[in-house]
């Protein structure tokens, strides 16, 4: 049984968000709360799994089973009741890297892609590493609150448009879409032919009574016209272990996608990721139900703190909504008055924090910082800490 209490030393096992804060931050004197991987050990039955693998001692390559398969289909099932064919299930070692070869597959150079800001940044790199023309349709905010701009998004369209990237839920800002917004977007993608490839990677991670809809699980239209990129890494925290499965309904568009990812030669499988998806799938369900409630109470947590500290007028200075998804909070500073350096500046050298720049994620994010909370909660309060006495410092 995990206890998510226990605090882990991280340092200098090669973790991305603990061993690289000199080189992220400039000091290492940061509570690092960025990258989304969680300081969590793993199920049990993905620790079990990868044992009996290491036990046997060869490391040779691997294909995708028919269980491996339908471990990943029975998930879909039980948690999303999405009905899939195990064989719709497309391997790539990352959600990036698979991004990269649907773009390459699916449209030409001077092909439109859109995005919708403020979203995790490698949508950006994504479409512009393949030459395509990045097309941006931001979401509307009506005070704290995050919507598709619907209406802007018709405003784009053209024949050029081929493509549109979702993140399904919406790093950074936390949104479930309800299947009132996925139909009207698929109505849009409808009437103009547009592929929807739908980042679903942080589908796992949703708090009730939010629901996931799957896209392609909307409508026959939806399921024709839609491709799905799912992963067990931010549910189990196997980020490590490049493993994830792009889920294409639609045959043909399979396997024009098999086509271009074997032109790449990007057809292996880890042994050892396949091996812990594999047992992830079939025997980690209690415990990201349990990890789902530990990491709700810190985000209502960290939501309460920051949102007590107020202006003399009684306005708060760090605003931010509960996410309906993700461990990740969308934090505001622009109460604050600073520029995006100062405040990179402020929450480095004063808060001594380890987060995320809210301006990576586009220009909508320039007064906000992303903050990790799938910590231990002694994390979180050590974090709130610090922040108490920046703001005391402030004069806040
Ligand atoms: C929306 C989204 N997509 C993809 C990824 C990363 O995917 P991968 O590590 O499988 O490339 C992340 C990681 O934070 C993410 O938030």
């Amino acid at each position: 049984m995990t206890s998510f209490n226990t605090l882990i030393d991280r340092n200098n096992t090669s973790s991305s968000k603990w061993d690289a804060r000199s080189a992220i931050f400039g000091t290492e004197d940061v509570l690092p709360m960025w990258v989304a991987d969680m300081d969590f050990r793993a199920p049990d039955a993905v620790i079990q799994a990868l044992h009996k693998k290491v036990e046997h001692g060869i490391f040779g390559y691997t294909y995708m089973t028919d269980s491996y398969k339908q471990a990943v289909a029975d998930w879909m099932q039980r948690r999303f009741g999405w009905t899939i064919q195990p064989d719709s299930i497309v391997h790539s070692p990352g959600v990036v890297p698979a991004l990269h070869q649907i773009v390459q597959a699916f449209t030409e150079p001077g092909d439109q892609v859109i995005i919708q800001p403020p979203v995790y940044p490698p949508f950006y790199r994504v479409v512009a590493n393949q030459g395509r023309e990045l097309v941006l349709n931001p979401l509307r905010r009506d005070g704290d609150s995050y919507s598709i701009d619907f209406d802007h998004l018709e405003s784009l369209m053209n024949d050029k448009v081929k493509l549109l990237i979702l993140c399904s839920p919406h790093n950074p800002v936390g949104r479930v879409w309800s299947r009132e917004e996925l139909e009207q977007l698929e109505t849009i993608a409808e009437k103009h032919n547009i592929l929807i490839v739908s980042d679903e990677i942080h589908a796992d991670i949703v708090f009730q009574p939010n629901r996931h809809i799957p896209y392609a699980s909307l409508s026959e239209s939806a399921s024709s016209r839609s491709i799905i990129c799912t992963a067990p890494s931010k549910t189990f925290n196997l980020a490590g272990l490049n493993t994830s499965n792009v889920i294409i309904p639609n045959p043909n568009l399979r396997s024009k996608l098999a086509t271009t990812m074997r032109k790449n030669e990007m057809t292996g499988m880890g042994i050892l990721g396949t091996a812990a998806a594999e047992a992830a799938y079939n025997h980690g369900e209690e415990w990201l139900d349990q990890c789902l409630a530990y990491i709700r109470s810190n985000l209502e947590y960290v939501h309460r703190h920051t949102s007590g500290y107020k202006d003399s007028n009684g306005s708060p200075l760090i605003k931010s909504s509960l996410p309906e998804a993700t461990y990740l909070l969308w934090l505001d500073f622009g109460a604050l008055g600073m520029d995006s350096k100062e405040l990179n500046a402020f929450i480095v050298e004063k808060a001594r924090l380890g987060l995320n720049d809210g301006s990576a994620f586009g220009k909508e994010g320039a007064s906000f910082m992303r903050m990790n909370l799938a910590c231990p909660r002694s994390t979180a309060e050590e974090a709130m800490a610090r922040l108490d006495l920046a703001m005391q410092q402030l004069g806040k």
